[in-house]
């Protein structure tokens, strides 16, 4: 397989969640370019007109007028989140710092997902919570005057970190989240980026309150997880080159980049700026011969949301990986570990599942087969890229799940591997 071109893969996920959010809370008009266009953030956007904000139509460039601080309303229905972690936990931290009752719902893989991490922190703060059964969605949250927290959080978490810094933000008070490892950095870069006191010491954030903040001027830079199944697949190919253009490089979001250097790929760098806080490069990836890899410990959090691919990679390259401590990856869109090893093993790969992984073993067995994604976006893509690399003999069911984070991604793989 050849692969060519220049691609701009669509604006990065984390970062367009929390420029609708911020935009929404901030003093006046803020001006967003290059939003990820796709299901996930059209949820953000639908919570946020719910509770009173008139977003528009999502395109290449628009303009949202914020309510300030605690201005957000009431909503008369419930707040459906669709397949989106983020939509929810980011809203719940917002919605349990203005004195009004909401209920979110989710479709069925959101429904399953863990909430209470996010309910422990927002209750001690003072919020109340209710469950119609469990940890998941529905649930109720009722907001309150809250107080300030200085919290520990189980597992290293951004979207729970965020919720905490949102709600700290919107009441007014002081907050801190200590982790385990550091989680993703957005919110902070976003927020310092608008004029909030928000302060990073390693695996320690502090938010200092404030009465109001200015809107955002934003370009969103490309997704390094969309921009990751095209590093994949360059790498992967027989021949030719790849560039990828405008990638966000936040450190917090280089793991899979690292961890495919560290495996031989040849990724060069080859235009780095700064935008809104964040570091986005052009990129060139030309294809390379692969050795095998072991991933766990602090290298994780920075790779998570890549991991099926990274499994993928390694069955394509017929090398060894190991990947351990990703147990999180369990209670992402899909149990991610039992998803990736059944269909590897579909497909004919050699594959072990751990508790908090897997192990690929080199293999030469031609891969073929059909493979269920459960509708989970980036375990779909990462086949469609394992699936390209191998002459084409894997299908994959219910493509356009993909639609979550990446809409035009199979128009995009067509067009690099004409
Ligand atoms: C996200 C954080 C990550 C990641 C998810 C998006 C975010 O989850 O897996 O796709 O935008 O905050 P965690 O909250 O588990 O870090």
């Amino acid at each position: 397989m050849k692969v060519s071109g220049t691609i701009r893969v669509p604006g990065d996920k984390s970062i367009s969640h929390r420029a609708l959010i911020l935009a929404s809370l901030a003093d006046g008009v803020s001006e967003v370019r290059g939003i990820l266009e796709s299901e996930d953030i059209h949820s953000t956007a639908a919570v946020l007109r719910a509770l009173g904000v008139e977003v528009p139509t999502l395109s290449s460039s628009f303009s949202i007028k914020g309510k300030g601080r605690r201005g957000l309303v009431q909503p008369r229905g419930s707040l459906n989140c669709g397949n989106s972690g983020t939509t929810t936990r980011l809203m719940a931290g917002v919605v349990a710092a203005h004195p009004m009752s909401a209920r979110f719902e989710g479709d069925e893989s959101l429904s399953r997902r863990p909430m209470k991490r996010i309910a422990e922190p927002l209750s001690y703060m003072g919020a109340k919570f209710d469950f119609d059964r469990g940890d998941g969605l529905p649930m109720t949250v009722h907001g309150v005057d809250l107080r300030s927290v200085d919290w520990n959080t189980r597992a290293s978490s951004a979207q729970v970190k965020s919720a905490i810094l949102l709600a700290g933000l919107v009441a007014g008070v002081e907050v801190r989240v200590t982790e385990k490892s550091p989680s993703r950095d957005h919110t902070e870069r976003m927020l310092r980026s608008i004029g909030v006191d928000v302060e990073n010491d390693r695996n320690q954030v502090c938010l200092r309150p404030v009465s109001h903040f200015r809107p955002l001027d934003i370009d969103v830079p490309a997704d390094p997880s969309s921009a990751a199944f095209f590093i994949a697949l360059a790498t992967l190919a027989a021949e030719g080159e790849m560039v990828l253009t405008d990638v966000c490089l936040n450190p917090t979001r280089t793991g899979f980049l690292n961890v495919m250097r560290r495996m031989g790929a040849r990724i060069d760098v080859i235009e780095e700026s700064e935008t809104g806080g964040e570091v986005v490069a052009d990129l060139r990836i030309s294809p390379s011969s692969l050795r095998g890899a072991s991933v766990g410990g602090s290298d994780i959090g920075s790779i998570i949301d890549e991991l099926p691919l990274l499994a993928c990679v390694a069955a394509g390259a017929s090398i060894d990986l190991e990947i351990t401590g990703a147990e999180e990856l369990r209670v992402k869109e899909s149990d991610r570990i039992a998803v990736v090893v059944q269909n590897l093993r579909i497909v004919g790969a050699d594959v072990q599942e751990l508790p908090d992984g897997l192990r690929v073993k080199a293999s030469r067995r031609a891969l073929a087969g059909t493979i269920d994604p459960r509708g989970d976006h980036r375990i779909a893509m990462a086949f469609a890229v394992l699936s390209a690399v191998s002459g084409d003999k894997i299908s994959v069911l219910n493509p356009e799940c993909v639609a979550v984070s990446y809409p035009r991604f199979w128009e995009d793989l067509r067009t690099v591997t004409a």
